[in-house]
């Protein structure tokens, strides 16, 4: 089938593969990734990451690429087209990427923010790391900077973008950005492996302890391959819709695995060579980010210089993904809802944001007791901010990414889908068997498993 007219396309395979990739490689992959390696011991960790990702990772993404290149439509739109039924699925994943997009919003500005921090501010985070985080959240008042004006900003950034359209915008921007990130990856790599005291760390990620490897170990491996990889999220259908028929999707599905796997291994070797360096223990999440890491940056000579460099690695990691979840939205309203891409942008960036505060206001009344905290009586908004995180990372991502893999393999079918990619002898898709009994078993029963184990035996895998 041919483009629909006017349909917007990636214009080289480079600007998909990195727009794909400027997807995959968020703060997913600098803020958790190298927690959960130092958990799962080392390389033991990385071993079975990698494992996972070949196996069943790589297997849903080419799924979600293949039903959108071959529909050519928003995520709402191809579920429908392979069967009417299925649209209310389509119509949750969009749901699911809304809500990402929300909270994500909140954290970017609170990134950007930190990179002025340490620009101008760097022995106020010093002081006081802590109170510094908790202050900026709005310590006792409203946090307008952290709840209004950064996320502000962050959110028109990434919605220009969107405005200027996929491969004006979307693509451009990525190819620019995405350089930009490998450069501040390695960078800070160097930086931080030749610290003094660093080679312990540098061991450590090397060496596979598979003494520190549990069932847990395997499950925390399978839930961060899904949220890495972005699947689940309706973005990786709406990003495959873009793409030409020209294009080897088997090919770039595995290079993009193999770049985002990269970058999480990457920020594994500059996390945790230099927090061991600073002596300390490697920690995961926003609040490790945040105040953790100050006391690292203050101990490495031109600390605050390296931790700028830090904070805007995070900036495009999650500048990046942002802009992918957003699309998927947008894609969907303005093509089921024929509005024009500037009002479905504007409508959903600012909806997003505007719901979004509630996320900051919550995450800063659980941390201080002040005004926000009397005013709730001390339920109400902490129970939003984990709220949105718990329904997204636990069910709804597990049950999108299921329900897509059982679409393809077994209503649209395993065949259509090799077709898809094969292009009527074009690419050769040599593990087409082994892609098709991964989608059907594998990858359906791996999915079930952390669904099962995240809902019902409360296992943490966010
Ligand atoms: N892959 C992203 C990450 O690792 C997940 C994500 C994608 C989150 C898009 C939000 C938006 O952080």
């Amino acid at each position: 089938m041919s483009n629909p007219a006017g349909r917007a396309q990636w214009h080289s395979g480079i600007g998909f593969i990195l727009a794909a990739a400027g997807s995959a490689v968020g703060l997913g992959n600098i803020w958790k990734f190298p927690g959960r390696a130092y958990e799962g011991g080392g390389a033991a960790f990385l071993i079975i990451y990698i494992l996972i990702v070949a196996v069943i990772g790589s297997t849903v993404m080419l799924a979600e690429f293949t039903l959108g290149r071959h529909t050519k439509k928003n995520v709402i739109g191809a579920y429908a087209q392979i069967g009417s039924k299925w649209k209310p699925f389509g119509i949750l994943g969009i749901t699911t990427g809304f809500i990402i997009n929300c909270y994500y919003i909140q954290v970017g500005g609170w990134v950007m923010y930190y990179v002025f921090s340490y620009l101008f501010n760097a022995a106020a985070v010093y002081a006081d790391p802590q109170g510094y985080f908790l202050n900026f959240l709005g310590a006792g008042s409203f946090p307008v900077l952290g709840a209004i004006v950064c996320p502000m900003i962050f959110a028109a950034l990434a919605a220009f973008v969107i405005t200027r359209g996929v491969s004006k915008g979307i693509e451009r921007f990525n190819k620019v950005g995405m350089p930009i990130l490998f450069i501040l990856l390695i960078a800070l790599a160097i930086r931080s492996v030749t610290l003094p005291g660093a080679a312990e760390g540098v061991r450590y990620m090397l060496t596979p302890n598979f003494a520190m490897v549990t069932f847990d170990t395997w499950l925390a491996a399978l839930g961060q391959a899904f949220f890495s990889l972005s699947l689940g999220m309706a973005i990786m259908v709406t990003y495959g819709s873009y793409v030409k028929k020209e294009e080897n999707l088997a090919k770039n599905t595995a290079l993009i695995c193999v770049v985002d796997t990269t970058v999480a291994f990457l920020a594994g070797m500059i996390i945790v060579p230099a927090v061991f360096a600073a002596g300390l223990t490697p920690g995961k999440g926003g609040s490790f980010a945040f105040i953790s890491l100050a006391a690292v940056f203050e101990n490495i000579p031109g600390g605050a210089f390296f931790g700028v460099l830090f904070y805007l690695l995070l900036f495009f990691a999650a500048i990046t993904s942002c802009i992918s979840i957003m699309e998927g939205t947008v894609a969907a309203v303005t093509e089921q809802k024929n509005i024009s891409r500037n009002k479905a942008t504007i409508g959903i960036v600012t909806t997003s944001f505007l719901i979004g505060i509630l996320y900051t206001v919550s995450q800063a009344s659980m941390n201080i007791k002040g005004i926000w905290w009397d005013f709730t009586n001390g339920l109400t908004f902490p129970v939003f901010g984990d709220f949105m995180e718990y329904l997204t990372d636990r069910l709804l991502i597990p049950i999108n990414a299921l329900i897509g893999c059982i679409l393809v393999a077994w209503v649209w079918g395993t065949k259509k889908a090799i077709e898809e990619v094969r292009q009527g002898g074009n690419f050769p898709f040599k593990l087409a068997g082994l892609w098709s009994f991964s989608a059907k078993f594998i990858a359906i029963i791996a999915i079930a498993t952390i669904l099962v184990m995240g809902l019902f035996m409360g296992r943490a895998l966010s």
